[in-house]
């Protein structure tokens, strides 16, 4: 259908990207790129209105979002006429602007389209040798500038090689470090640093890609006083072990904050006050961080100790998820295993036969710090046996 309003509106369309790659490599993938050579906002609209579907335009960039009743989406963008190469042979504007299009793009393997008019339906557009490079496992930029006129580059070079498992080509690797090596990086915002490391953790071997930052010296350019070691390894190893019971019990978490953890430890607490504003990230992490970097030591030996629930509590209360994180990246197996039981029992806890109030009436009481130590000393009876009575217990404490 995409192929065919293109027909209608006499645009050659495009599926280009991603989708191109995954394509060839049998992978599945949803996210559908559309280059338009002509209008396509025009494009957009149109699409829109015939699969009745809406659509959010970004008049600056010439590019649309088209969102389907059942979530699915779309993005369209124009082929950038401005880069004509030769405006004055006609014949080859078509091919030229998907040319140009796809010149400015990331990495060979990344750079290819398949036309979806009808007339050519299916035909794939390699003008850089992709198809080559995806078949020799090659990640490779288009040009010698890629990596600087787009720093976030570097990142996503590393990410793409490691989730296929391929290999950045020389050249390109020379180009990377030589980027890395003056600075760009740190040219570019925190924010979309912080895009291209939270996709990086949303990949399938995360710590692989994080181990090819470290070791192209990638990290130090992002975290400059970090120092990736092999026991920082090993936390990250037990953290992301941990991500998917922490996610069960604390709901969605924010691991872009979990690992920061681990990889701002120890930090002074000037740089970490900078960090924490060029990544957009809350102060109160900060502080945090400094609290439970203090107390970890201590929470692991109690943990390995089994001690009761209660006396965890007094050390580590109702943890936030990053703080639960933190800690359980300093737990081996059983003893993590340990700590989700905790965590489980704190947040399911509560007392429903007494509140405060109850306890100031049927003992006569006076509203005081008295009461609150009552009532939390009857939570931690039942954390360490949720099966009390709570009237009971509370009768003994008063008593
Ligand atoms: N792109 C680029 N330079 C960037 C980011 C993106 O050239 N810094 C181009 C790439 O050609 C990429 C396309 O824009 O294929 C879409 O980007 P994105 O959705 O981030 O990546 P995908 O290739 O679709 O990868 P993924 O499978 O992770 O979605």
């Amino acid at each position: 259908l995409l192929g065919e309003y293109g027909e209608e509106l006499n645009m050659p369309v495009y599926v280009v990207g991603g989708f191109v790659r995954d394509l060839l490599l049998g992978i599945e993938n949803f996210d559908v790129d559309i280059v338009v050579e002509g209008d396509g906002l025009e494009y957009a609209k149109y699409v829109a209105k015939q699969l009745e579907a809406t659509m959010v335009s970004y008049e600056k960039f010439l590019t649309a979002s088209i969102f389907f009743k059942d979530g699915y989406r779309i993005d369209i963008a124009t082929a950038r006429t401005e880069y004509y190469e030769r405006p004055a042979e006609l014949p080859l504007v078509d091919i030229s602007t998907i040319k140009k299009d796809l010149y400015r793009r990331d990495f060979t393997i990344n750079a290819m389209a398949i036309k979806l008019n009808l007339g050519n339906f299916g035909v794939l557009y390699d003008f850089f040798g992709s198809r080559d490079d995806l078949n020799k496992g090659i990640i490779r930029v288009l040009h010698k500038l890629s990596f600087i006129e787009d720093p976030t580059r570097i990142i996503r070079a590393v990410r793409f090689e490691q989730r296929f498992g391929f290999n950045i080509e020389k050249s390109t690797l020379e180009l990377l470090e030589r980027t890395l090596e003056e600075g760009y990086l740190e040219k570019v915002t925190g924010q979309r640093v912080r895009q291209e490391l939270e996709k990086i953790l949303e990949e399938k071997k995360p710590l692989d890609a994080i181990k090819r930052l470290a070791n192209l010296k990638i990290l130090n350019h992002i975290f400059a006083k970090t120092y990736y070691t092999k026991v920082m390894e090993e936390k990250l190893k037990r953290l992301f072990a941990g991500f998917q019971e922490l996610e069960k019990i604390y709901g969605q978490i924010n691991k872009f904050y979990c690992v920061l953890r681990i990889l701002l430890e120890f930090y002074d607490e000037q740089t970490l006050k900078e960090v924490v504003k060029k990544y957009g990230i809350p102060k109160k992490f900060a502080d945090d961080l400094k609290v439970t970097e203090k107390k970890v030591g201590f929470v692991k030996e109690m943990v390995e100790k089994r001690v009761k629930f209660s006396e965890l509590y007094k050390i580590l209360g109702k943890p936030v998820s990053e703080t639960a994180a933190h800690i359980v990246a300093y737990l081996d197996r059983e003893d993590r295993k340990y700590l989700f039981d905790y965590l489980r029992r704190v947040f399911n806890t509560k007392l429903e036969k007494v509140s405060g109030n109850m306890v100031i009436k049927k003992y006569n009481l006076k509203a005081s710090p008295l009461i609150g130590k009552i009532m939390n000393e009857l939570f931690c009876k039942k954390l360490d046996n949720p099966e009390i009575d709570e009237i009971e217990e509370l009768d003994k404490l008063v008593a």
